[in-house]
């Protein structure tokens, strides 16, 4: 197969050391189907506009179906859209010289990064429709499960599991809502803007859109060649994702270091020397993840922050960070959901870490609020005095019951408090309920978008 079918215009082939520095065929394996579609669609669009013969069409677009992956992988072209044109010519003759005709690689990359993103976003989003739903079963579970809330790392409030499973349902249903962003911005073709500025060809742009299942063009032919805007959408959403997923392990590898929850032993890792250790390193690895993720985020956007318009070699390195950054993200967030799902709630060391801990203040506070006539402020120095005098729970409750002249407050345990809790949105359980409820009923709209276009994405690669 020659290997200069694009070099013409230079007198020397590329040097072994340019070559390899410069290929992509290892990360094109990745678009295979992509491009072997976006080809088939080119190819079915210049018969209808009558640069092929039906005949001519039919041979070439069986050539293509015959080419193999492996073939891909092992050849030493500059990139896949070479490869596959040099083969053409080498099966086909002369007939397959004209299939570039009207077309440049650089609409042709967006259009398979636009395809193969798509179908990566589908993914992500089922990965992170499970995690929703795990979280949810262990929302309905964990409604007498109490913990400690904290901020700034010391203990603020008690709460129970079920209402911080909850507060990752709605973050995570939020990155939902910005994956699905991001897909309708990855979801329009860019196929027939040409190398930039489009082409004397009569291009039936509409056709191929059609044939490859875009919602719609990315019309501009210098936007459409150019832009890699989906790319920083998508890296965002998965960003969100992967900013909760961390965020989430510290919580569970400081329960989990408290002893009040327990991760599974089939995620736990174990001391080559210390006899004793039971190591979160699933978790430790979910947060080094997030770190390359959103590394990614800011690669790209300093890559594409430094180039004109138009077609710029660097966007080569960009079309494989994100595929790489993304399959980051849904083996984190696969992860974290069997995490979630196994992990272990110790009612007794939950329970005596609330004794030891002084994270009722607040609702005794307000209760004397509720109860006294005294204002909350004059409550708040009075009873943070108490707190910073004595220790023993028994001895500050016969404290602020005298001091606040209040009948006995033994009867306020932690379970009771929480039960007094009246805003929206607090661990309340009736509001545990009522949020369950309605976040079963939210989660029913991303699973029908998720099959709905997983069957487009599906009929076309
Ligand atoms: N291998 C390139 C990439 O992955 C394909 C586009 C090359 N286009 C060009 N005009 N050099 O981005």
């Amino acid at each position: 197969m020659s290997k200069d079918i694009y070099r013409s215009r230079l007198s020397k082939s590329l040097s072994e050391r340019a070559r390899k520095y410069l290929s992509s065929i290892k990360e094109d394996a990745e678009f295979f189907n992509e491009e072997i579609q976006t080809q088939i669609a080119h190819v079915a669009m210049l018969q209808r506009i009558g640069i092929f013969e039906k005949e001519e069409a039919k041979r070439i677009v069986d050539a293509l179906m015959a080419i193999s992956k492996e073939e891909l992988i092992s050849s030493t072209f500059e990139d896949i859209h070479e490869f596959i044109e040099a083969k053409l010519i080498e099966k086909l003759g002369e007939v397959a010289m004209k299939i570039q005709t009207g077309r440049s690689r650089n609409d042709q990359v967006a259009t398979i990064t636009r395809l193969k993103l798509k179908n990566l976003l589908l993914k992500s989003l089922e990965a992170e429709i499970k995690f929703v739903k795990d979280l949810l079963d262990r929302a309905e579970k964990d409604i007498e499960c109490l913990i400690i809330y904290r901020t700034h790392r010391r203990d603020a409030q008690v709460a129970n599991l079920s209402h911080y499973w909850l507060a990752f349902v709605d973050s995570s249903m939020r990155n939902l809502e910005r994956i699905i962003e991001a897909y309708h911005r990855c979801d329009l073709s860019p196929l027939g803007a040409s190398a930039c500025g489009g082409s004397l060809i009569p291009l039936d742009r509409e056709f191929t859109k059609e044939m490859l299942g875009f919602s719609g063009l990315i019309e501009n032919s210098l936007d459409a060649v150019t832009t890699r805007d989906f790319i920083l959408d998508s890296l965002h959403a998965l960003t969100c994702i992967m900013v909760d997923l961390s965020r989430m392990a510290e919580d569970l590898i400081y329960w989990t270091d408290m002893k009040i929850l327990d991760i599974d032993d089939s995620h736990a890792s174990t001391s080559s020397l210390m006899p004793h250790k039971k190591n979160p390193d699933v978790l430790e690895m979910i947060k080094a993840r997030a770190k390359e993720v959103i590394s990614g985020y800011g690669t790209v956007s300093n890559i594409l922050s430094s180039l004109p318009s138009g077609y710029n070699r660097e966007l080569q390195r960009v079309k494989a960070i994100v595929i790489e950054k993304t399959k980051l993200a849904i083996e984190s967030i696969e992860m974290m959901a069997e995490v979630v799902h196994l992990i272990k709630y110790d009612k007794n060391k939950a329970e005596e870490a609330i004794l030891r801990s002084e994270s009722i203040a607040t609702d005794i506070a307000e209760y004397l609020v509720l109860n006294t006539k005294i204002p909350f402020r004059e409550i708040h120095k009075g009873v943070a005095n108490i707190f910073r005098e004595l220790s023993n729970k028994k001895e500050i409750m016969d404290r602020i019951s005298s001091y606040f002249k209040i009948e006995s407050l033994e009867k306020l345990e932690p379970k009771l408090l929480l039960s007094l809790r009246k805003s929206l949105g607090s661990p309340n359980p009736s509001e545990i309920k009522r949020m369950l409820s309605d976040r079963k009923d939210k989660i029913v709209y991303f699973e029908d978008f998720l099959e709905k276009h997983k069957k487009v994405v599906k009929e076309v690669t």
